[in-house]
């Protein structure tokens, strides 16, 4: 099997060049001007597109029992939305709660995707207690490909560690050469304010941000880059919202910490209005960290044009409606999340590259290269070159469209970012060598996606 993309612009971090592609099998073996192809070979015209590598999705949810019910989405709905979106390789979070067993966890979630995932994908192992078998368990999970960790600092007594926990998860994620990957909100603030909102009769979704301000995330990011920088441990922060939190994240950076910062979709587009609507319209938008005050967008558009936040995610996590509804007498209750593993890509590069907030450079590096290099998938993901996986992104930067829950291949009744334009979609996605998009539709093979082996990349990055 081999394919020749003709005369697209390739973009990868640090260069764009004018050229042609071609993969043999699953690889790209050539890259050059005017290349001779063998008879047999298919051609795609890419003239006047951009040839992006294929994107990274460094945080989704898929399979996920949360909050009395589970994520709407199988690996296929999924990775046919991914696809569609641009999104070649995603990264789950596996997550067994404190009374699951560690290890069945992980083959459960590793037999969740198998075969039914129609793009590539790997996990982050969650660590939701530190036991006695935790560290034999860890190392095994390790030696099967999955080099990174996962601790929740909030929802206590479910996915969350305390102090002591974290600090023997790092402490092993530094002997092994791990990356672990955080969400930081202070448990103990978020539960007593959770109780005296609903004692004070407050429980429309109005309050859930109130129930975890900025302060809250800001205190569990710093508390975790302390930990970092005390552990000797690599880490990374995910879904980071606000101001204060990024000044926490920053703070660290500068002082030598080994963190990367992670933001993801919600956060640069929609604001806290979107979840102070009335009924289930609010309830829709309500994930956590919690939409902001829109001041904090321009704050997290500079920080990613500039470098200081690494990446861009989605915590893709659908609820429908009825589930959203779980929460209709308390905000506590309603499941936390919104999907957006379709929508990441051309919001991005909508309202970042288009609309001047983001370099063409600095957009593949967030969505693409940075997530494969912090995550052990570089050079064989994250960027076009001679060797690497045929990932590839052929797109149109002039077509327009209208996001909608109608049009969405995402498993879910609603979409979190109805009707919002956007002005540019991939017209042509590969995984390795095999078209599964072509006009924006998924052509392909469900079950082409394969469980990507990663080796620990830290600290040597
Ligand atoms: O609200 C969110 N983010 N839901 C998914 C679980 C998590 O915290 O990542
Ligand atoms: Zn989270
Ligand atoms: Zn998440």
């Amino acid at each position: 099997m081999s394919l020749l993309i003709r005369n697209g612009e390739i973009v990868n971090v640090g260069s764009r060049e004018q050229a042609d592609i071609f993969v043999e099998n699953e690889t790209i073996t050539r890259i050059g001007k005017n290349l001779e192809v063998p008879p047999g070979t298919e051609i795609l015209d890419a003239s006047g597109r951009l040839v992006f590598p294929g994107f990274i999705d460094p945080h989704v949810h898929i399979y996920l029992p949360f909050m009395a019910t589970f994520a709407k989405d199988t690996h296929e709905t999924a990775s046919i939305a991914a696809l569609v979106g641009g999104t070649t390789t995603f990264i789950e979070m596996c997550c067994p709660n404190r009374n699951d067993d560690a290890l069945e966890g992980y083959q459960l979630w590793k037999s969740k995707a198998a075969g039914h995932s129609a793009c590539d994908y790997a996990f982050h192992m969650s660590v939701t207690k530190f036991v006695v078998e935790t560290e034999a368990q860890l190392r095994q999970v390790v030696a099967d490909g999955t080099a990174s960790f996962k601790i929740f600092l909030s929802y206590k007594n479910f996915f969350g560690v305390d102090d002591g926990e974290m600090y023997q998860t790092l402490e092993l994620a530094k002997r092994l050469g791990v990356i672990v990957t955080a969400h930081c909100e202070n448990a103990e603030l978020v539960a007593r304010l959770q109780q005296k909102l609903l004692a004070e009769g407050k429980t429309g979704p109005e309050w859930h941000e109130p129930s975890r301000p900025e302060s809250v995330e800001a205190e569990g990011t710093g508390r975790f880059a302390t930990f970092l920088e005390n552990t000797g441990a690599t880490g990374y922060v995910v879904h980071l919202s606000c101001e204060r939190a990024l000044q926490a994240a920053l703070a660290a950076k500068a002082r030598g910490v080994d963190v990367f910062i992670e933001s993801v979709l919600p956060h640069f587009l929609l604001d806290k209005t979107y979840a102070e609507r009335a009924g289930v319209e609010g309830m829709k938008h309500i994930m956590s960290p919690p939409l902001r005050a829109k001041q904090n967008q321009a704050v997290l558009w500079n920080a990613l044009a500039g470098g200081g936040i690494d990446t861009v995610g989605t915590d893709h996590c659908p609820f429908d409606t009825e589930q959203k509804l779980l929460g209709k007498d308390s905000f506590v209750s309603i499941p936390n999340g919104i999907p957006g593993i379709e929508e990441r890509v051309n919001l991005m590069y909508t309202y970042g590259v288009k609309r001047g907030r983001l370099e063409l450079d600095r957009f593949v590096d967030a969505l693409s290269t940075r997530p494969a290099k912090l995550f052990g998938l570089f050079p064989r993901k994250g960027a076009v070159a001679v060797g690497g996986d045929a990932d590839l992104v052929i797109y149109d930067t002039n077509c327009k469209g209208t996001l909608s829950a109608k049009t969405q291949h995402t498993n879910n009744d609603y979409n979190g970012f109805e009707g919002m334009p956007i002005e540019g979609r991939p017209s042509v996605v590969t995984v390795r060598g095999k078209v599964q998009v072509r006009e924006g539709q998924f052509v392909g093979d469900r079950h082409r996606g394969q469980f990507l082996k990663r080796q620990p990349t830290h600290p040597r990055i």
